[in-house]
């Protein structure tokens, strides 16, 4: 019953994921929480307010100029007797309303008249997901703190594949319990950065410079950081994966931003650097599209990037106690982070090899070696990148163990 007590606000849009709410009330219910909801319009076209009354075994609230509702809650009571707000299903409908600042029904005005914190569970057809406008959306209401959980990969109700899968029930539960309940772990009280996935270097507004790099490890790493109990901040540069659950979302494009992104995130203890971040940018990106018809491909003038990873290992007193760094090397593996190790002054280095016959970028396995201060090598047997993350989260704690 970790959740005794807690009180959630559960709003339900009109998606086909809506019949998941149902077990989500069950569940939340289970863990000793007080679940009050709220269905949209969309949302009572897919689950009937008398199942989601039985389940919550509370009044379902639904018109916004119901007189008997207003004498009896009131919306902005509605709202500010919960302790988290939750959007699941979050409709791209809905979202779009919640970044624009409407407050053209219930739910809209609950949402823009609280103070609480505020949850979403995106669910919808992958295109609808993928389309610039709910992805701008996004961005916009994560920028003002939003936590989003999901979507996640999967089959779809049209015979689609792709991101926009409601995140599973027991997974919008677990992201909900770490957002009430203070984290436990050997790593609580610590604060991580992870940066994760490539960057991109602008050539134009519509062209850029990029590399393999997927972000699964990263991500991995930053998801155990944050089961573990760090508060973690997980800095990316551009994917398609969910965002991990429990982390706090930094997205960026460019060295550049994930640079000021792991600076403003300082001071931490931990700072693990596994993004590919381009070596170089486009000294002098174009304000417009470069047009085809120009006489001659255009010359492409680089400049070096900054080092992040070096940057953050410098001594300083804001100096993360351990910093790891990642060696992506395609020959000479251990030799060549070895090397890394003492040139960057990072405490670890995680090298790995990523040359084409490994297929290691995109997929789900990894082969590392772990090179410590001392030089001392620890080659792991091939694993899955989440097992890498929770062994070495695991050798994490215990290293904090022995520093104590
Ligand atoms: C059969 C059907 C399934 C739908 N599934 C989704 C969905 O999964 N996600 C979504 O964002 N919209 C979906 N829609 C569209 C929304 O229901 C529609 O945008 C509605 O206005 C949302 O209202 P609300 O945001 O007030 O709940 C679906 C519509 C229909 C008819």
């Amino acid at each position: 019953m970790v959740l005794q007590g807690r009180r959630i606000l559960l709003i339900i849009s009109g998606g086909i994921a809506a019949f998941k709410s149902l077990d989500l009330i069950r569940r939340l219910r289970e863990q000793g929480a007080l679940v009050r909801c709220v269905l949209t319009k969309g949302g009572a076209k897919f689950v009937t307010p008398l199942s989601v009354s039985a389940l919550s075994e509370e009044k379902v609230y639904q018109d916004i100029f119901s007189l008997t509702d207003e004498a009896e809650m009131g919306h902005i009571n509605l709202s500010r007797e919960a302790d988290l707000l939750v959007v699941a299903p979050a409709s791209a409908d809905i979202l779009a309303r919640m970044a624009n600042g409407l407050a053209s029904d219930l739910a809209t005005t609950a949402l823009l008249a609280t103070n609480k914190p505020v949850m979403v569970a995106p669910a919808m057809n992958v295109r609808m997901w993928e389309h610039a406008a709910t992805q701008a959306n996004i961005d916009i209401l994560r920028s003002r703190g939003v936590a989003c959980i999901g979507p996640v990969e999967g089959n779809m109700a049209c015979s689609e594949y792709g991101y926009g899968r409601m995140s599973e029930v027991e997974d919008i539960v677990d992201a909900i319990t770490k957002h009430l309940v203070p984290v436990s772990g050997p790593l609580a009280g610590r604060r991580a950065i992870v940066t994760s996935g490539p960057t991109h270097e602008a050539i134009d507004p519509v062209r850029y410079i990029a590399n393999r790099s997927s972000g699964k490890q990263g991500h991995a790493i930053a998801a155990a950081l944050a089961r573990n109990g760090a508060d973690t901040v997980l800095v990316s540069g551009p994917t398609t994966l969910p965002d991990p659950i429990g982390v706090t979302m930094v997205k960026v494009e460019s060295a550049c931003d994930m640079l000021a992104a792991c600076e403003k995130a300082l001071p931490a203890e931990i700072a693990v650097c596994v993004a590919a971040v381009a070596d170089w940018r486009v000294a002098d990106a174009a304000a417009q599209k470069l047009k085809m018809s120009l006489s001659a491909p255009p010359p492409l003038e680089l400049a070096e990037n900054p080092d992040i990873l070096r940057i953050l290992a410098k001594a300083s007193n804001k100096r993360p106690v351990l910093v790891v760094g990642f060696a992506a090397e395609t020959e000479n593996i251990v030799a060549n982070a070895q090397a890394k190790r003492k040139n960057k002054n990072t405490d670890w280095i995680i090298a790995n090899d990523v040359s084409p016959k490994t297929g290691t970028f995109g997929s789900n396995t990894n082969t590392i070696h772990l090179v410590n201060r001392a030089g001392t090598v620890e080659s792991w047997p091939t694993m899955t990148k989440d097992e890498v993350a929770e062994r070495l989260v695991s050798r994490m704690s215990s290293h904090f163990c022995n520093i104590k």
